[in-house]
């Protein structure tokens, strides 16, 4: 069977700026503190980074009791809640802060917000760590919304002060809005919504106009990952996500001439390499 093919890359692959940082701070963690450093769950949302990074000494733990007094606990680009901060001190935990600036941006907002006795309102996934600890900040009484219906449902306010999680879809944010503008009098939206993931977005449709499939490479517990994902299906292309060269068929490509590649924004070179060297392969194989 004829399956060769050309790999168009995305010009927006890899890590993005916050995950960058935090992966540079955690290898100055391991230098610095003696080869064993914490951090409260999974330190990105990638199965198989997670994993080669245990191996390096960086252990993932449920809650501070796992950390030993003098241990060093790292703070992920999606940052905690602060008394959790405060928790950790009062217990001779030291603390390396790899919060994204752009999440610290949110944790401002609501803080300041809170400050001011306004109402907060997230617009996210309650579940998810960053929107947790964004709560957090605004002292535990924020309202997180994750759609219209839920918006619609607020009960009238006569103001509000309104942050989005980083990687949520902006066209669901302005809904949202507008869902909210009509029980909150005076709403005070904070755009916190960030460029990194929809600069992606709009990189991984236009790589769609030009390919027969693509291939979005990332864990499937990424959020940012999945989201692009679901933007390949929504766009009609034949789309694969994918955690390793593993996961690839190559029955995948028996019809196709061209083959897109994104990744989420927690997905490292060495995954995204080895996708390329298996993609390559198969192309040879069957030239
Ligand atoms: Fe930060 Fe945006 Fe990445 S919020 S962690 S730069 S996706």
């Amino acid at each position: 069977m004829n399956r060769k093919f050309e790999i168009v890359t995305s010009p927006h692959r890899g890590y993005c700026f916050g995950v960058m940082r935090a992966m540079r701070l955690i290898e100055q963690g391991l230098e610095s503190f003696g080869g064993t450093i914490y951090t409260l769950g999974d330190v990105i949302h990638n199965p198989l980074e997670v994993e080669r990074l245990r191996t390096l000494g960086v252990h993932p733990v449920e809650t501070l009791d796992e950390v030993p007094k003098g241990g060093t606990l790292v703070l992920r680009a999606h940052g905690v809640r602060p008394d959790l901060i405060d928790d950790a001190r009062r217990r001779g935990i030291g603390i390396l802060d790899a919060t994204c600036p752009f999440v610290q941006l949110s944790q401002r907002h609501v803080k300041q917000f809170a400050d001011e006795s306004i109402p907060v309102i997230i617009i996210g996934d309650r579940e998810h760590p960053e929107v947790r600890g964004i709560a957090g900040h605004a002292g535990e009484n924020a309202l997180v919304v994750k759609d219209a219906r839920e918006a619609a449902l607020v009960k009238p306010l006569d103001r509000a002060g309104v942050v989005i999680q980083t990687t949520f879809s902006r066209s669901e944010a302005e809904e949202i809005i507008a869902a909210l503008g009509e029980r909150v009098r005076d709403l005070r939206v904070r755009d916190t919504i960030c460029q990194a993931t929809e600069t992606r977005r709009d990189a991984m449709l236009a790589l769609a106009r030009e390919v027969d499939c693509l291939l979005v490479v990332g864990g499937r517990n990424s959020s940012n990952t999945v989201r692009l994902y679901q933007g390949c299906v929504d766009s009609g292309i034949p789309a694969y996500l994918i955690e390793s060269a593993d996961d690839i068929d190559p029955d995948w490509f028996s019809a196709v001439r061209r083959i897109g590649l994104s990744t989420g924004t927690s997905t490292p070179a060495w995954i995204i390499d080895a996708v390329l060297a298996r993609l390559d392969e198969i192309s040879r194989e069957s030239a």
